[in-house]
């Protein structure tokens, strides 16, 4: 099975670009045509929140419009930018989206068992997952002993970049760590939020992080570096899923670059 990541869309009314001067709208456009080309093609497609900017309903409807684009099925997560009311309405056809409550799901049907998780704190950067949150989690998971993938938008671990470890999963991480390497059938657990390529072992597992399809974090290191924005290449993650193997993660870079030649 292979899976397509992407994140951080930030999509904005038709028109309206993000900050004044970027065109999210057209960055994903070119992302969903780059995922359609893939040969051979994912067989679903993650999206792992901040899917648009404001949590506006005309945003939704604008990314719906993009997304609807895609050749294969897709999941959505909200993360900080995004709000759970406008999205389960305006992707109402969605079923797997609870019509209440947070936005968790579990998807069974396919060679790998998906779990999401709904990290949103209505107008705050930071993610949170409560006890009714984990509580469910550690429930779904006893359910199966199906490898699973989980995914969320805030990372619950740092990354070294000040002012995105100040914002991360603020909340609950050290219990979902404990859940996850008790259980021990987290395959991997894929976040967005930071806008980076990332990897780390976490919790007796790996996690990662899959770049933005428009702007991306800028890699500064330094103690008590402001958070700021660079226009590094725009990506996606592709997972691919082999019993034999485990996840294997490759960075797909969308625009055009020259090749493929041979190597010589
Ligand atoms: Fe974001
Ligand atoms: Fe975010």
């Amino acid at each position: 099975m292979l899976i397509a990541q992407i994140s951080d869309m930030h999509i904005k009314k038709p028109g309206e670009l993000l900050y004044g001067r970027i065109d999210t709208q057209g960055y994903l456009e070119r992302a969903v045509a780059h995922v359609n080309a893939l040969d051979p093609s994912p067989d679903i497609a993650l999206v792992t929140g901040d899917l648009v900017d404001g949590g506006k309903p005309e945003e939704y409807e604008n990314l719906k419009r993009m997304l609807s684009a895609l050749r294969m099925p897709f999941y959505l997560i909200p993360g900080n930018h995004d709000a759970r009311d406008p999205l389960r309405e305006v992707f109402s056809e969605h079923t797997y989206l609870p019509r209440s409550g947070f936005l968790q799901y579990v998807v069974e049907d396919l060679p790998l068992r998906l779990i999401a998780l709904d990290t949103l704190v209505p107008g705050k950067g930071f993610g949170a997952l409560c006890q009714e949150r984990l509580d469910w989690l550690e429930a779904r998971l006893k359910e199966s002993d199906q490898p699973t993938l989980l995914y969320m938008h805030h990372p619950p671990f740092d990354c070294g970049i000040y002012a995105f470890d100040a914002a991360r999963l603020n909340e609950g991480a050290e219990r979902l760590a404990d859940i996850v390497r008790a259980r021990g059938t987290v395959e991997r657990v894929l976040c967005g939020h930071v806008h980076r390529p990332i990897q780390v072992r976490w919790a007796g597992t790996m996690a990662s992080i899959a770049p933005s399809t428009a702007h991306q974090g800028t890699l500064d290191m330094r103690p008590g570096a402001k958070l700021s924005m660079t226009m590094d290449p725009p990506g996606i993650a592709l997972h691919l899923w082999r019993p034999a193997t485990g996840l294997i993660t490759h960075l797909s870079y969308v625009g055009s670059y020259e090749g493929p030649r041979p190597f010589s």
